[in-house]
């Protein structure tokens, strides 16, 4: 499929503007952020207090993910677009815990992210682990360079987990995953996340107000139904779009299902 979008300017890694990855880097514990990111950081989630838990379930959705399609499903491929700042439990630390063989191509837009993703995220040695440094709006881009790594005739797990929101235009951001979902082999799985205020309402509006003002890039919220809709075409898996935490959850005996976060997500297969 050709890609017919304008060719994007790399951007420059800026360490004082807050940057999206730096301040998720930050909310995860890590230490890859700079004082303006904490500085943001802190005035968001001092308007939503939710946010840190939300980053934190993020992560334990994408470990649960990954364990599902690498474990019930033989997935041995995976693109990850939209990487973020290593963390505990990356993609391919995750997959390849299940198949040390599993091969992963990393893709994001941030020259930070990208050279401690060189650093950080190395394969297994029977594996392979890949770097893109790529637009998500350029997705014939991603998909090209991610063919060095990936047999695209056999089975990928594309991941967006965290990036969708990035994108500012609804439907340019349904035909994106059109585009790379159109590229995936059936029997394929794309695995999306994606931010919402289905559950704290006003308040998560106004602290992603507030960093529309102060960070970059720009957050768009979108509704369940909205993100239901980047699945059209494809089986999604139970339990359907639902808040990241209630996805597959490892429920303890006491307690009951963990509390929603406003991160809602789903797993597809293409049929
Ligand atoms: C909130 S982080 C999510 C990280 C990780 N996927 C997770 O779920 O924990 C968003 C990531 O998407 C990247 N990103 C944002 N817009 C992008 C775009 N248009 N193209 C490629 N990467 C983008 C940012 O640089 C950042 O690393």
């Amino acid at each position: 499929m050709a890609d017919d979008t304008p060719a994007l300017p790399a951007l420059k890694l800026d360490t004082t503007v807050s940057h999206s990855a730096r301040i998720w880097n930050y909310w995860l514990g890590g230490k890859d952020n700079y004082a303006v990111d904490r500085e943001a950081g802190d005035r968001v989630a001092a308007m939503l207090p939710s946010i840190v838990a939300q980053a934190r379930a993020d992560r334990a959705f994408l470990a649960r993910a990954i364990r599902y399609l690498a474990g019930e499903e033989g997935i041995r491929q995976f693109l990850d677009i939209g990487t973020g700042l290593p963390t505990a439990d990356n993609t391919h630390q995750v997959a390849q815990r299940v198949a040390p063989r599993s091969r992963i191509v990393y893709a994001d837009n941030d020259p930070m992210v990208l050279t401690h993703a060189r650093a950080l995220l190395t394969s297994s040695p029977e594996g392979a682990c890949d770097y893109v440094e790529g637009d998500l709006r350029e997705p014939g881009k991603i998909l090209a360079e991610a063919a060095r790594t990936l047999d695209f005739t056999r089975p990928v797990a594309l991941m967006l987990l965290g990036i969708l929101h990035h994108i500012p235009d609804t439907e340019q951001a349904y035909s994106i995953v059109r585009h790379l979902v159109g590229a995936l082999a059936p029997g394929s799985f794309l695995a999306i996340n994606h931010s919402t205020s289905a559950v704290h309402g006003a308040a998560m509006e106004e602290a992603v107000a507030h960093w529309n003002r102060v960070g970059t890039p720009s957050m768009t919220l979108r509704s369940p139904q909205q993100i239901a809709r980047f699945f059209d075409g494809l089986d999604l898996l139970e339990p359907g779009v639902v808040s990241c935490s209630r996805w597959r959850p490892a429920l303890s005996p006491v307690g009951g299902q963990p509390a929603e976060v406003d991160e809602f997500c789903g797993v597809a297969r293409k049929p």
